[in-house]
């Protein structure tokens, strides 16, 4: 039975119901996903993307750290946007280093392999496809030499707080003394400003969660009725917890692969967290997983913050 399918069945026989947003970026979703990031009220990538246009030599200088030779690792490259401007800058500062984007979709690696090299002259990419950690040990495998890793875009949010840690030290499991990494985090802030990014007036938000039932439908023969789900986000201050629900509105039974699961009225799915932290939380997440915090990247408004570890 495939994974997709596995974990599907597994996740709606719980109690509550869940299901994991990892399976949200087919590529219906991947498209929902721009728009979002296209939206006025999803701040996180101007955020970040200011970061990496405005301090670009400042990261480029941080991250070279007196190596002399390194590989840069990206945990989730996507199309590389934001790390273009510090793979260009660092071309200028004449570092010796090899760009290693992973990501999932084989396609995006090729592109990246393709074209990369064509907008930085003189650039060396070796394109990882696959799962972040087996593709890690791919890089170690490659070759030994100092490891810089970048995990950008917030996507460690969508981590419990207890599930990063396991993340963290993972990462710290594959790199060794001195290496570093760059996170991006989603910081705390005003509740409001927090709810509408993941509320937006549009609506993408709601398509992005209900598309993961239609991707239930499409590859799994489900039968689900989106029209019969409701989007439902939430913020909670007190513990940073962004979370998405969808709310069945009626009584109602759905099929998925000849297996039948029931929905009471008002019955939720758990869909997606995207977790808020403070400047310390992040920097208690560096000490309790093998790394001390060197240096934070903000925003002009404090609301995102690349943060730049190193092993210990
Ligand atoms: C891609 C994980 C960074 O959590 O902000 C956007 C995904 N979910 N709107 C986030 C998302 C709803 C996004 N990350």
């Amino acid at each position: 039975m495939n994974q997709f399918l596995k974990e599907v069945l597994n996740d709606l026989s719980h109690s509550p119901k869940t299901l994991n947003s990892k399976y949200f970026y087919d590529g219906k979703g991947d498209k929902l996903f721009q728009e979002i990031m296209d939206c006025p009220e999803y701040y996180p990538t101007n955020c970040e993307m200011e970061i990496f246009t405005e301090r670009t030599r400042d990261l480029a200088i941080t991250l070279k750290n007196g190596f002399n030779t390194f590989d840069l690792v990206e945990m989730g490259a996507g199309d590389a946007t934001k790390s273009s401007y510090l793979l260009k800058e660092l071309m200028e500062m004449k570092a010796d280093f090899t760009y290693m984007p992973i990501d999932i979709s084989s396609t995006m690696v090729k592109h990246l392999e393709d074209t990369l090299p064509l907008k930085i002259e003189g650039l060396k990419v070796e394109g990882l496809n696959g799962e972040y950690f087996d593709m890690l040990e791919k890089a170690n495998q490659i070759s030994s030499r100092k490891k810089v890793v970048l995990m950008l875009g917030g996507n460690i949010g969508n981590e419990t707080p207890e599930n990063a840690l396991e993340f963290c030290r993972k990462i710290r499991s594959y790199l060794q003394e001195g290496d570093l990494v760059l996170i991006g985090f989603d910081l705390k802030k005003n509740p409001r400003t927090i709810l509408a990014a993941y509320n937006d007036a549009a609506g993408f938000t709601r398509d992005f969660n209900l598309n993961l039932l239609n991707r239930i439908n499409n590859e799994l023969g489900g039968n689900f009725d989106m029209e019969q789900f409701e989007h439902y986000p939430t913020y909670d201050p007190a513990t940073g917890a962004c979370k998405s629900y969808l709310v069945s509105t009626t009584d109602q039974k759905v099929q998925i692969s000849g297996e039948a699961f029931e929905f009471k009225e008002n019955e939720f799915i758990y869909m997606e967290i995207s977790q808020k932290y403070s400047v310390e939380e992040t920097e208690e997440m560096a000490r309790s997983t093998g790394f001390k915090a060197v240096k934070h990247f903000f925003d002009h408004k404090n609301w995102f913050v690349d943060t730049v570890w190193q092993c210990v």
